[in-house]
């Protein structure tokens, strides 16, 4: 089979990936799909024809552990009905089982971790041709290495994702992810800056740059700051905006802070996990700083960047989490007046010590708290969206909106629903009724002034006032 050379190969079979949970996940499941190409797969959408099928699974909670063995247990007919099919399964969850998949599901052939991605086709092969069953969980202490920029330049994506480094060394004690991904390792700057390159050549105009806990980016390899990545990062031509995920709050550095101010395209929007409101919780939790301290860097962000925008992620019901312990958590998102957040009960995770803490808290008490924050972000959310309403946003188009909504096609039928995200990281939808500036193939990748006349739960809608060609427009003036 002719390999390399730069040759094109033939395609001949077709491989299907599920990818479930993180943004780590899916940067791993363009990997997958690169490093199977090589070997003759192409990616396929229809899971009855696929000679190959891929899990690329997620373990960071309970159910998404569930949904990863639901999804294989639907396999098991399939796998009967056709010969030859291999059934797969990578990601979190095959390096936390490992052995135990291969006896629990006769019908899965291959097991891999989530260091295993470059050995592909190497075992994808010896499955093809020796009919066997493989696993490889290794794992590594350096990093994994991919050129993606070239893989890429098919997509023609304008936001994409770039993994900076991989793991994490926190120890939470609710987290599975440093048993899963390992130690933290960060990738050299230079390899990064290459790739960014590589895809603003290709198309791409933001990039979110990814990790467990960016902010420590470097430090232990002894590399530049993780701010000053970002300075790097900003020089890159053809580049509109930078984002990154995820902070964790004890390592965001006042030179971090700052350069929400100093660098020009990092957009006005920080992750930036909580889990909870309770000083005792986040003692037990192992997260290393005060809710007063936590407060205190978010006042420290909006005097530095006065419209940012603040996600978080909480957890309830976490053991002994009392039900003082969660008004703390209601009073400091309130406090926060958070744009978004992410929230989930509290599971125990194999390996993560909170799983052998006592007092678990009952599943319906969890499910009254999950309730009570749900609905109290969505007023300070609907609050927030309601007073954009009326002001102009500049967003990143990224492509046509997921709902077509039919009232709004205009009389010509012309109209299509398109999406961008403000800097603040909000959906926007919008129409374009008009018929100048760039044609409508043009319009992803481009920033574009929108005027917001609704604001829903979930996203905002508004028309186009103006399509402009590259440029940035100085970040700071935008309402939203
Ligand atoms: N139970 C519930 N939520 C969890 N998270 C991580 N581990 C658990 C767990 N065991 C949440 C945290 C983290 C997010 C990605 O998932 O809020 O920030
Ligand atoms: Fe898990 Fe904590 Fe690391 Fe985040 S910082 S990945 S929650 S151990």
């Amino acid at each position: 089979m002719a390999r390399g050379c730069g040759m094109k190969m033939k395609i001949s079979k077709t491989v299907y990936i599920n990818t479930m949970g993180c943004q780590m996940n899916v940067v791993d499941t363009e990997q997958i799909e690169k490093i199977l190409s090589t070997i003759g797969y192409e990616r396929t959408l229809s899971l009855d024809t696929a000679d190959l099928i891929i899990a690329n699974t997620c373990a960071i909670r309970e159910k998404a552990q569930q949904k990863a063995f639901s999804f294989l247990g639907r396999l098991a007919g399939l796998k009967k009905r056709k010969a030859g099919l291999i059934v797969s399964i990578g990601g979190c969850v095959a390096q936390q089982e490992g052995e135990r998949i291969l006896k629990r599901m006769p019908y899965v052939d291959l097991v891999f971790g989530t260091d295993a991605i470059c050995r592909l086709p190497e075992m994808v092969q010896q499955i093809e041709v020796e009919k066997c069953r493989v696993i490889d969980v290794e794992t590594t202490t350096s990093v994994n290495e991919f050129e993606n920029g070239i893989a890429l330049h098919n997509h023609r994506e304008a936001a994409k994702f770039v993994t900076i480094m991989q793991g994490c060394d926190n120890y939470c004690t609710y987290c599975v992810v440093p048993y899963v991904r390992g130690r933290e390792k960060s990738r050299a700057s230079g390899k990064i800056i290459k790739e960014i390159r590589e895809l603003a050549k290709s198309g791409v105009r933001e990039v979110t740059l990814l990790g467990q806990n960016v902010n420590s980016y470097g430090k232990k390899e002894g590399l530049c700051t993780f701010a000053e990545l970002l300075r790097q990062v900003n020089e890159i031509e053809g580049i509109l905006r930078i984002r990154f995920t995820t902070s964790h709050p004890k390592d965001l550095s006042d030179d971090l802070i700052g350069a929400f101010h100093s660098v020009e395209k990092l957009c006005d929007h920080v992750h930036l996990p909580i889990q909870s409101g309770s000083n005792a919780v986040l003692k037990r939790m192992n997260r290393k700083y005060t809710r007063e301290e936590y407060l205190t860097k978010v006042d420290r962000l909006r005097q530095a960047c006065p419209g940012i925008a603040i996600s978080s992620d909480i957890i309830v019901g976490f053991p002994g989490e009392t039900e003082d312990d969660f008004l703390d958590t209601l009073d400091l998102i309130k406090l926060a007046g958070y744009n978004s957040l992410f929230t989930f009960n509290y599971s125990d995770r194999p390996n993560a010590p909170a799983a052998a803490f006592p007092n678990k808290v009952h599943p319906a008490e969890q499910k009254a708290r999950l309730q009570s924050v749900l609905s109290l972000q969505e007023s300070i959310t609907t609050q927030k969206n309601s007073e954009l309403v009326g002001s102009t946003a500049q967003i990143l188009v990224e492509g046509k909106s997921k709902k077509q909504r039919l009232n709004d096609v205009n009389p010509n039928g012309q109209a299509i629903q398109w999406s961008g995200r403000t800097s603040t990281n909000k959906v926007v939808n919008f129409i374009r009724n008009d018929h100048e500036g760039p044609g409508d193939e043009l319009l992803p990748g481009k920033l574009v002034h929108v005027e917001i006349e609704k604001a829903l739960a979930h996203s905002l809608w508004g028309k186009l006032v103006e399509a402009e060609p590259f440029g940035l427009k100085g970040k700071k003036y935008y309402a939203a």
